[in-house]
């Protein structure tokens, strides 16, 4: 099967950056979310994405506009998902959250339709049980910001057939984006490495080994990292870097991803990262 008409479900940081990348490549990209204040601030935020792109020379302004009429938006998942040849989930880490959207999913979206989910932490293959089509539900994992980097892990779940696989591979490819298989295990490969890089980093700051500024120009100049992991972790948010370590914790079984005190004890003190103006650093 080939993809034209796309649907992405949650409107948030990642969902807006997945439909601005769907809509720029030739998709349309209907963005459903139940809330519709979130679906004005994303249509703005992908608004702005879009001209900032331009104003880098990084595409032309004609692009700019054919992406805008591509794309449309909904609070109506049945009749945003109708006509979709794939859909991508990218609603909060909650498994009930998840098992709700696959529900509705499956029941309204074309029989045909490819279900992935961009989901960092839950099991694709738990996902695709949700579902009366798990040989066509898959991990569509992207990373923020989604317009401009280049990764897409593709995971597969237990019973991911390989049509899917390759129509979903295809697909990242058309959007500029490097399609890395992956099979279903905690944390895939993309979290499972750069976690506990995080995670020791904050180990550093409770411990007192080095200033968090310090901590990050040592892996910046040092390792070339484009962003320092305490900074990394603030951009992502350290409620989700936590959840991701509880998740990696709880399933492999293993003490070397217990989160750092200090990152539970900040996520308490809701100190979140750049989303709150204060994680290990403070934002304007
Ligand atoms: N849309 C479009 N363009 C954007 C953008 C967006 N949302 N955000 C940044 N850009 C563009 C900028 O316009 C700029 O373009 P130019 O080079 O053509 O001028 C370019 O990206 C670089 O941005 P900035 O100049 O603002 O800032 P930096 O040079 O510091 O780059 C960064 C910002 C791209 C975020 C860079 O610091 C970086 O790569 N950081 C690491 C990000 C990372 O690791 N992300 C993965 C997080 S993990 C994850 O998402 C998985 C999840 O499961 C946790």
């Amino acid at each position: 099967m080939s993809v034209h008409t796309t649907a992405v479900v949650g409107a948030g940081t990642m969902g807006n950056g997945i439909a601005h990348v769907f809509a720029l490549h030739g998709y349309d990209a209907t963005l459903i979310d139940l809330d519709a204040s979130l679906l004005d601030d994303a249509q703005s935020t992908i608004e702005g994405n879009l001209s900032r792109q331009v104003d880098n020379d990084v595409i032309a302004p004609e692009e700019k506009s054919a992406a805008l009429d591509r794309l449309s938006f909904t609070p109506d998942t049945p009749e945003g998902v109708a006509t979709a040849d794939l859909v991508v989930e990218a609603v909060p880490e909650e498994e009930d959250v998840k098992a709700e959207v696959f529900g509705m999913l499956d029941q309204h979206a074309p029989a045909e339709a490819i279900l992935a989910s961009n989901t960092s932490s839950i099991s694709i293959t738990w996902i695709a049980d949700q579902t009366a089509r798990p040989d066509q539900v898959i991990g569509m994992h992207f990373f923020n910001p989604v317009p401009v980097m280049t990764l897409v892990e593709v995971v597969r779940g237990q019973r991911t057939s390989d049509a899917t696989f390759n129509v979903v591979a295809g697909v990242a490819e058309n959007l500029d984006k490097n399609p890395v298989e992956v099979e279903d295990y905690p944390g895939f490969v993309s979290n499972r490495v750069l976690m506990p890089m995080i995670n020791e980093a904050v180990f550093c700051v409770m411990e007192g080994v080095a200033e968090p500024e310090d901590i990050d120009t040592v892996m910046e100049l040092g390792m070339n990292h484009p962003m320092g992991p305490l900074t990394l972790a603030d951009f992502i948010g350290l409620d989700v870097c936590l959840h991701i370590l509880e998740v990696l914790h709880e399933k492999l079984g293993d003490d070397k991803y217990r989160p750092c005190p200090l990152l539970r004890r900040k996520v308490t003190a809701g100190q979140l990262g750049r989303k709150t103006g204060e994680g290990f650093f403070e934002y304007d």
